[in-house]
């Protein structure tokens, strides 16, 4: 209840504790690249590197044109939204803004008579479904404190932070989702979120993400340099072509296959909300690497691709190692195998995504073409026949 008297309290700080993996050995051009960074050199105006929104203003200062705008390393006025240079971003800014939803919007009571039934699903069906829950429901918030600890900073576009404000909403809505289906199901919320410290499978892939963010969210450390913009473009690929695009893949289809099978529907429509907001998230991403690829081409050398290859390849088999995880033996007519080659073929994607050649050249073929559909074609209405076109809010789910 809304109560205006309390008296604010200012918690301890907590004492501080040195980065850790776990156990897990980064990929090392993020080792290589945690080393320390020269303090930023002053010009009066900006630091090195590029403006941050807190510089001290200027009255009288020219007008910023669109033409001293970029991506990193921008000098122009940080808090001033317009004229436009990236369209695109404000674009997906406010398509994202038209997608609004809220999981308690979702009706969970025909998923909470299944669970409850005893022979309402197998044990494998209620393992998937709570491994898939403890991998999503820390998974958001580690690409939410990345947005904001690490990126954003160093994003020096107005429209781009734009969008990121909303993604970063986006995400809470996710955990959101997650905890709503973890309550209602009446799972243990200790287990399930504790999964990525007691699940190898969920844990090898947080902890191969998380050196990238570490890196960026070192104080000193400022873009600038061949080396620093090369630093904030592998955290951009780990968590936008990797994290997002890669990493979360396999739990979708699973739980989208519930769905499909008209089993925990109000689970699986969650998802299929959360799915189109993350498609648009890497989307994005895939934008703003390929912009900084363009405004900055001696980044891109042969050595860093290879680099970036294997960052996509290590994924893969870390999202190859969860499916057959999740799922030793066939359910919902899957089975490890088929994510084999779904992985691979996804992989594909991702590097054409960003110009790179393939990873996997054989692995040409979609063993989920419905993923397709709702991703690629973006026939989305009534895919899933469950309640979805009776919802009728303003983020009533339509791909187009
Ligand atoms: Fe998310
Ligand atoms: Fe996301």
């Amino acid at each position: 209840m809304l109560n205006w008297d309390d008296e604010p309290t200012t918690p301890a700080p907590a004492a501080a504790k040195p980065a850790t993996t776990g156990g897990y050995t980064p990929h090392p051009a993020v080792v290589m690249s945690a080393a320390p960074v020269a303090a930023p050199k002053q010009d009066g105006l900006f630091a090195e590197g590029g403006a941050t929104g807190l510089e001290e203003i200027k009255m009288g200062a020219a007008r910023i044109r669109v033409d001293e705008k970029k991506i990193i390393n921008c000098r122009a006025d940080l808090n001033q939204l317009v004229p436009f240079k990236y369209k695109w971003a404000w674009e997906k800014y406010l398509a994202a803004c038209n997608n609004h939803w809220m999981p308690q919007e979702i009706q969970m009571t025909a998923d909470i008579a299944l669970w409850q039934d005893p022979h309402g699903l197998t044990e494998d069906e209620r393992t998937i479904i709570k491994r898939s829950l403890g991998f999503f429901s820390t998974a958001d918030s580690l690409v939410a404190n990345n947005l904001v600890l690490a990126v954003y900073k160093h994003l020096t576009n107005p429209e781009c932070r734009q969008y990121l404000l909303r993604q970063a909403f986006e995400e809470a809505i996710h955990t959101h989702a997650y905890q709503y289906c973890i309550e209602s199901l009446g799972l243990d919320e200790a287990e399930v979120f504790n999964m990525y410290r007691e699940i190898p499978s969920i844990h090898d892939k947080a902890a191969w993400s998380l050196p990238f963010t570490q890196s960026l969210a070192d104080p000193e450390f400022h873009t600038g340099t061949p080396e620093t913009d090369r630093r904030f473009l592998r955290d951009m690929i780990a968590f936008y072509v990797v994290f997002e695009g890669i990493f979360f893949y396999v739990g979708f289809v699973q739980l989208l296959s519930f769905g499909r099978r008209n089993k925990m529907i109000g689970v699986s429509e969650q998802i299929q909300y959360i799915m189109r907001d993350e498609a648009m998230h890497m989307n994005f991403g895939i934008d703003v690497i390929n912009q900084i690829k363009l405004e900055n081409p001696h980044l891109w050398s042969a050595e860093f691709q290879q680099e970036v290859l294997e960052m996509i390849r290590e994924a893969t088999e870390l999202e190859i190692k969860y499916a057959h995880d999740t799922m030793p033996r066939g359910v919902l007519g899957l089975n490890a195998s088929m994510f084999n080659d779904y992985m691979k073929f996804i992989a594909n994607r991702r590097c054409a995504q960003i110009g790179l050649k393939a990873l996997y050249p054989g692995a040409i073929e979609n063993p989920f073409p419905w993923m397709s559909e709702v991703i690629d074609l973006k026939k989305e209405k009534n895919f899933f026949e469950t309640r979805v076109t009776e919802y009728q809010t303003g983020g009533a789910l339509s791909w187009d």
